[in-house]
């Protein structure tokens, strides 16, 4: 599973690139040397894992037993972020609370050491470009950059490192969907839109990345949805086997998902599966408030049985005037709804959708098309928000 910026190159506008003629340079570098193996990724991250694991043998309890259920998640997550250091806007904030989120592990300073030399063997050992000092200075320098931001963002937070969830009740929604309420110790703090990493006893060492689907309450609960993705180690096991009574890990809470208060502006909400939760959180937070903003939902999916949460959507509705829920299908089986994908019937619908906050929450490739599209259509860069950072 890769991380990945869920726009291309192409999607952001001209000022997010830039960055000083030796920051060109040295990413540069850094792709031009990565490029040639980037298909031996499985390769390179064996031999980043064998070195990080004998420089410092202490961090091979963080990982799960069998390395092949995790498919190199931190490696290609570092290759991915190193490539990225020409768009310190985005990178800085993502690093700072990742940062924040690792403290769960315990890392320490050497460890941060031991990963910089584990990735440069790896890409040194598999790389076609001839292993210079400017490169290897290229890829110590960028390394540097990310572990620093990352340990600047550690140390500025006195929040738990990690939260112990109980897990109270495990609602069955259909075959392939649960809510699952968590009552983290101590309270746990969060924005309506941000998301925590989570770790299941059924799953040790398997961290998973879960939206809050309820803004913070006074009785500290945490609502998740949850679905099963196919042949997914985790999210069928959170499904399937979780209970009341077991214990969760909790993360730090990340992410940019985010609604301009100030601005005052009408909002359009455009979810992809599970990707509702986080808009459930930012619509129970609105719906606290003296004034709420017009909301405009999409919820879409492949088929009706992918919408679960519409009827629950429809009663909010129902409640709140300033709500309107749009289902979106691939097969049009919604009575009712829009028939095609999120990415054509948004600005379809809407347009450009001027003078609105548009907030997008879904799976990577759902996000990338959807934001391409809008931003083709006209809606302005800043008007939308997401969370950019997502495996795949
Ligand atoms: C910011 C963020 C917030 C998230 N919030 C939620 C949430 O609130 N609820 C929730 O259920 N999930 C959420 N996810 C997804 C979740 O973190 C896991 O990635 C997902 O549950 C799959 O984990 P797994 O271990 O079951 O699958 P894995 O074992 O990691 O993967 C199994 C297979 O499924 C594919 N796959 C992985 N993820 C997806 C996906 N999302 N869609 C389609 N195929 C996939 C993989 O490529 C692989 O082939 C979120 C992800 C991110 C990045
Ligand atoms: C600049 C430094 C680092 C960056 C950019 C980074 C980035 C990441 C990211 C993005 C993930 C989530 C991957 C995913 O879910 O897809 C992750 C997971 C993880 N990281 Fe880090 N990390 C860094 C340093 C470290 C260090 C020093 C350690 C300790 C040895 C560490 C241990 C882990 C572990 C155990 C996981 C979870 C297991 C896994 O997903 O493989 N990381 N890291």
């Amino acid at each position: 599973m890769t991380a990945n910026a869920v726009l291309n190159e192409s999607a952001y506008p001209p000022e997010q690139h830039l960055v000083d003629p030796a920051g060109e340079r040295l990413v540069k570098i850094i792709k031009s040397s990565f490029a040639p193996v980037e298909r031996k990724a499985d390769e390179m991250a064996q031999h980043f894992y064998a070195v990080l694991f004998s420089v410092a043998p202490d961090t091979r309890d963080l990982f799960p037993v069998n390395m092949q259920t995790q498919r190199s998640r931190l490696f290609r997550a570092l290759v991915h972020l190193v490539q990225m250091v020409d768009r310190p806007q985005e990178l800085t904030p993502f690093l700072r609370q990742l940062g924040k989120d690792h403290r769960k592990f315990g890392v320490r300073d050497e460890h941060f050491d031991a990963l910089g030399v584990a990735l440069r063997a790896a890409v040194r050992k598999f790389t076609t470009v001839e292993w210079t000092d400017e490169v290897d200075q290229a890829w110590v320098q960028a390394y540097e950059i990310m572990a620093r931001t990352m340990q600047e963002g550690a140390a500025d937070d006195d929040a738990p490192a990690w939260w112990a969830g109980h897990v109270v009740d495990h609602e069955r929604i259909d075959w392939d969907t649960a809510i699952i309420r968590v009552q983290p110790e101590p309270q746990m703090q969060y924005v309506p839109g941000q998301y925590v990493s989570i770790e299941s006893p059924h799953r040790p060492r398997l961290w998973r990345y879960l939206s809050p689907a309820n803004a913070p309450r006074e009785d500290g609960l945490v609502e998740f949805h949850v679905r099963v993705v196919p042949d997914g180690w985790v999210s069928r096991a959170l499904v399937r086997r979780t209970a009341p009574g077991e214990v969760w890990r909790l993360g730090a809470p990340m992410g940019n998902l985010w609604v301009n208060r100030n601005a005052q502006r009408d909002i359009v909400m455009i979810a992809g599966g599970t990707g509702v939760a986080p808009m459930c959180s930012v619509i129970d937070d609105l719906a606290q408030r003296d004034r709420q903003p017009s909301v405009t939902l999409f919820f879409g999916g492949r088929n009706a049985d992918s919408l679960y949460f519409l009827p629950r959507l429809r009663q909010w509705e129902a409640d709140h005037p300033w709500l309107t829920v749009v289902p979106v299908t691939e097969d049009g089986s919604v009575e009712g709804g829009k028939t095609g994908t999120l990415a054509e019937i948004v600005p379809a619908y809407g347009g450009a959708w001027h003078n609105h906050d548009v907030l997008v929450a879904g799976s990577p490739g759902m996000i990338r098309a959807t934001v391409s599209r809008m931003l083709v259509a006209g809606t302005a860069y800043d008007q939308i928000s997401y969370d950019s950072f997502t495996t795949e």
